[in-house]
């Protein structure tokens, strides 16, 4: 007789159908950095905006196929803090992108319990897009069924910097710091640390995002470009997850 268990279905959607990909481990956050919009452009010989535009027309497929298999919580990077450095029509043009996406979805995901969390600092942003933001976090902070983390003027770096001088300016003495007091000055505070990391395009580095948070997350880097990137490979990634085996720095039992 096998003395090994079932793996315990952490979520009721994650049981196994009959024939049904190995899903049986849901990570319960999973957090994307989105990448290849504009290589997805020049591919079709398009404006880079034309890229983002499809990116962004990208996510709630994804979102729903996340949602359906069972993942609570999805952090999507959108805009990091090195993003600057692009021409201005191109960030000009994700900030629209974003404005437009908040504006027009944020009553939908309020209706399907989703809870909108802001990573990033929005004193650069225009005040248009600063405006949405509040609003559909404000919106929608009491929802519990799912969190969509949106990593906009987001950096690790920048991150770890604002939560230091959070900790400095409440006054804590350095013996109080620990690692919980660090994970509530986060802009991530609520939610618990990515299980998931998933790059696509191809490039196999963090790129600056949840320094902290990613200590123990699994990595999964597929050569699909981010508009390219549908439920099918959604769920690949989901399959890749519940292959892995997490020790946490630990050994196997013997
Ligand atoms: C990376 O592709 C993509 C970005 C920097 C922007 C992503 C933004 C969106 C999809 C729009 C808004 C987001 C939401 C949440 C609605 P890249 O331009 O670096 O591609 P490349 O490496 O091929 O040039």
């Amino acid at each position: 007789m096998s003395t090994e268990t079932a793996p315990v279905p952490t979520s009721p959607r994650a049981v196994r159908a009959e024939g049904a990909p190995n899903l049986t481990v849901t990570p319960r956050h999973v957090a994307i950095i989105m990448d290849g919009n504009g290589r997805w452009a020049k591919a079709r010989r398009k404006p880079r905006t034309e890229g983002h535009h499809a990116g962004t027309q990208n996510v709630p497929r994804v979102l729903r196929c996340l949602g359906d298999h069972g993942v609570g919580c999805v952090t999507l990077f959108a805009f990091s803090t090195e993003n600057w450095a692009r021409p201005r029509g191109e960030v000009e043009a994700i900030f629209e992108l974003l404005a437009e996406s908040l504006k027009k979805e944020a009553e939908v995901l309020h209706r399907e319990g989703v809870r909108i969390k802001h990573l990033g600092r929005t004193d650069r942003l225009s005040a248009a897009l600063a405006d949405e933001i509040r609003r559909s976090v404000e919106l929608t902070k009491d929802n519990s069924r799912m969190t969509l983390g949106v990593a906009f003027d987001y950096g690790g770096r920048s991150e770890l910097v604002d939560a230091v001088r959070g900790i400095i300016s409440d006054g804590l003495e350095a013996e109080a710091v620990t690692d919980e007091v660090i994970g509530r000055r986060l802009y991530t505070e609520g939610m618990p640390d990515p299980d998931l990391i998933i790059r696509t395009a191809g490039e196999m580095r963090l790129s600056n995002f949840m320094l902290w948070q990613a200590a123990y997350a699994e990595y999964y880097s597929t050569e699909v470009l981010w508009p390219d990137f549908d439920e099918t490979e959604t769920i690949k990634a989901l399959e890749a997850y519940g292959q892995r085996r997490r020790r946490y720095g630990k050994v196997d039992d013997l």
